[in-house]
């Protein structure tokens, strides 16, 4: 009897679902949302934390039921070391790496680390919006990579564990995490200092330990990080940019159908316009945290200073100018006003 039973409940069952198929339009029962993984290193409150989120929102909101955005921040899903070899192999759909992070895929993106190229943010969104830079994003199709949309971050700052950081002679023979970038461990040699490529995850413990003496990033990076609590002196350099390229897995995004094409890529220009417009005020908001904070000095640096730093960094356009074509950097150079 019971047994009995049983079958007639998954009897029953059978046929309701049967039902609720047939009830749905032809070929609908396939469709299970896509899910579009979206992992990245930083903390949630920084510029790209957020303009993830909205992205997600706003896709969710556009392709109902059609898509799932999963994001991943602070490095849970994927770390730089993996991120991108992930994206290849299909483990996530969407990261925004550091621009300093693709020199494996593309000589000309190395661009963005010349030290003192870009005057401030603005030139910088200048120069992406151009020809030159919207053709960069495309640059790395040969290699499999999409890229999507530009997002800001900010002006690079110079932090080291010592009280005095005024000049480029400061910084001699001290250690310096780096991001994975030859142009960066070119500039931090120009000092006369060692660089470390390291993963950003890694960075905290290695600044508390000593491992590392210094770093350089944007006040949102420092202060989620909190470097600045293992850091004595941020020197306000302004000596290069840390921007973001949002990008895909070129195959994955061909494959998928043009409805859901254009939501994305609606959903993806509003929140760069979103995350882009919060940049700047989520760095000047961080760089006031800190300063209250009271644990590292802000060094102000005058004009003579800052002309030290940019002519001891100097000889680093030379060496990559080759590799990066003079063309795009006098196309960047227009962007400053
Ligand atoms: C870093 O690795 O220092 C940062 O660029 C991380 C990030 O994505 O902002």
């Amino acid at each position: 009897m019971k047994k009995l039973i049983r079958t007639g409940r998954r009897g029953l069952l059978a046929a309701a679902s049967l039902a609720a198929l047939m009830a749905l339009p032809f070929g609908a029962a396939a469709q299970a949302p896509v899910v579009i993984k979206f992992a990245h290193v930083v903390a949630e409150q920084t510029p790209k934390g957020q303009g993830a989120l909205k992205f997600k929102e706003l896709a969710e909101k556009k392709l109902p039921g059609k898509v799932q955005v999963q994001v991943f921040p602070s490095s849970q899903l994927f770390g730089d070391a993996k991120e991108m070899e992930a994206l290849l192999l299909g483990d996530v759909q969407l990261i925004a790496p550091s621009l300093s992070k693709f020199d494996r895929y593309t000589k000309k993106i190395q661009l963005y680390d010349l030290p003192f190229l870009f005057d401030d943010i603005e030139a910088v969104d200048r120069f992406q919006a151009s020809p030159a830079g919207q053709d960069l994003l495309k640059s790395m199709t040969n290699r499999g990579l999409l890229g999507l949309a530009y997002w800001h971050n900010g002006m690079k700052q110079l932090s080291t564990s010592k009280d005095k950081l005024t000049r480029p002679e400061d910084v001699k023979g001290l250690k310096f995490r780096i991001q994975a970038s030859d142009v960066l461990e070119a500039q931090f040699r120009a000092l006369g200092a060692n660089p470390q490529k390291m993963a950003f995850a890694e960075v905290y413990q290695a600044l508390q330990t000593g491992v590392v003496d210094g770093q350089e990033n944007t006040w949102s990076n420092i202060y989620s990080q909190k470097f600045h609590e293992v850091q004595k002196t941020i020197a306000e350099t302004n000596h290069g940019v840390i921007d973001y390229m949002v990008v895909t897995n070129a195959k994955w995004w061909n494959g998928l159908s043009p409805e859901i094409q254009k939501g994305l890529s609606e959903a993806m220009a509003e929140a760069t316009a979103f995350a882009n417009k919060m940049a700047s005020d989520l760095n000047n908001r961080d760089k006031d945290l800190i300063a209250k904070a009271g644990k590292a000095k802000i060094q102000q640096l005058s004009k003579e200073d800052v002309a030290a730093w940019r002519k001891a960094m100097e000889p680093v356009w030379k060496k990559f100018e080759g590799d990066i074509g003079r063309d795009l950097i006098d196309a960047a150079l227009k962007s400053n006003k």
